[in-house]
């Protein structure tokens, strides 16, 4: 057996050296060491039929083959990956005087991107993390969690995305959902924003779309009041548009903000004068805020006894639509190059 084995190891050997492939590498691998039917595996069957003691020198001679083969096989891909690697590159050629392909036709970012980007920016600056949330959401964070009561319109299934025979999972209509999310995972205090896709169920037209993205912001601490909301809101409104601008609250109703407001801005094209712009009343509806609620903050897990917080919900899409005069919603997703193009 010793002899059979020592064959074996020649033979094998040999007819490595005629492997020109990893194909071939693998057929070798296969007929010498596959654990099933492999040569040497077959070979050592044979083991459980011999004395103790032989079965000792045997053994040991029959690892020593199979460690060399085992190494041989190694060092045989390595060099074919090398030879193969080598060849690839003697074979590429490059032209440098062929026109490029890419420089006419290089993509850019969508215009809502470019506004996200740049309000990730600003809100970095500020020491905001930014998070995400997922866009299939559970009933509890879409709803219940932001105190929204069961008779809200919201819930109604005409209003929402809910999912077939998953009664409790919806399309996330806002991302209020990642306030509650992000207290419950990072505690307070904290600061972050939240740009994400949301989807209501409306019949689209130059204004409404199904589908649009929303920009979340949140700051919890302790002795947060409406002044910080008004600073933050400005300083967000001045990055945006590069200026300083005048800003006012209006009562607005949200269930997870108390209280809770509309913030306008005055109208940059008139100068709160009136105008088409502005339907002749000097201020732009801009995002809705408020101070958190305390039931909220309860179910991210806060005593509301200790911290307060704001939260606003800036309508990204909405933002996007005034800062580059797009006129009709449907155009940021149509997905139209000649419309993706200018920017
Ligand atoms: N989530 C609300 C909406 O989509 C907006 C909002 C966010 C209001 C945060 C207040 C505070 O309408």
């Amino acid at each position: 057996m010793q002899e059979k084995l020592q064959n074996l190891k020649q033979d094998a050997l040999n007819l490595l050296n005629d492997v020109a492939n990893l194909v071939q590498l693998e057929e070798w691998e296969n007929k010498f060491l596959g654990r099933k039917s492999g040569e040497l595996t077959n070979l050592m069957k044979g083991l459980k039929d011999l004395s103790v003691e032989v079965k000792k020198i045997v053994g040991q001679v029959a690892n020593e083959v199979k460690q060399t083969l085992e190494t041989a096989v190694i060092k045989k891909r390595q060099q074919l990956v090398v030879a193969d690697f080598q060849k690839s590159i003697n074979q590429e050629k490059v032209d440098i005087s062929e026109p490029s392909l890419l420089a006419n036709n290089l993509g850019h970012f969508h215009p809502n991107t470019l506004v996200q980007k740049n309000l990730e920016e600003l809100f970095s600056s500020m020491g905001f993390l930014i998070l995400d949330g997922p866009e299939l959401e559970s009933e509890y964070f879409n709803f219940e969690s932001l105190n929204i009561p069961e008779s809200h319109p919201a819930r109604d299934m005409h209003d929402t995305f809910y999912i077939k025979d998953h009664k409790n999972w919806v399309l996330r209509t806002h991302t209020s959902p990642v306030q509650v999310r992000a207290l419950q995972k990072y505690g307070a205090p904290l600061r972050a924003v939240v740009p994400g896709r949301c989807f209501r169920n409306e019949s689209t037209d130059a204004a409404h779309e199904h589908t649009f993205y929303q920009l979340e912001g949140l700051v919890v601490d302790k002795d947060i009041s409406i002044s910080n909301l008004i600073g933050v809101m400005k300083e967000l409104l001045r990055g945006v548009f590069g200026r300083e601008v005048e800003v006012r609250l209006r009562p607005g109703f949200f269930p997870f903000v108390e209280p809770g407001f509309e913030l306008d801005m005055k109208c940059l094209v008139c100068g709160g004068k009136g105008c088409g712009a502005c339907k002749h009343s000097g201020w732009i509806e801009t995002l809705p805020c408020g101070l958190i609620h305390p039931k909220v903050l309860e179910f991210g897990g806060l005593n509301p006894k200790e911290w307060s917080g704001f939260a606003f919900g800036l309508g990204l899409t909405r933002l996007v639509m005034q800062k580059y005069a797009i006129e009709d919603i449907r155009n940021l997703l149509g997905g139209d190059l000649r419309f993706l193009k200018q920017f």
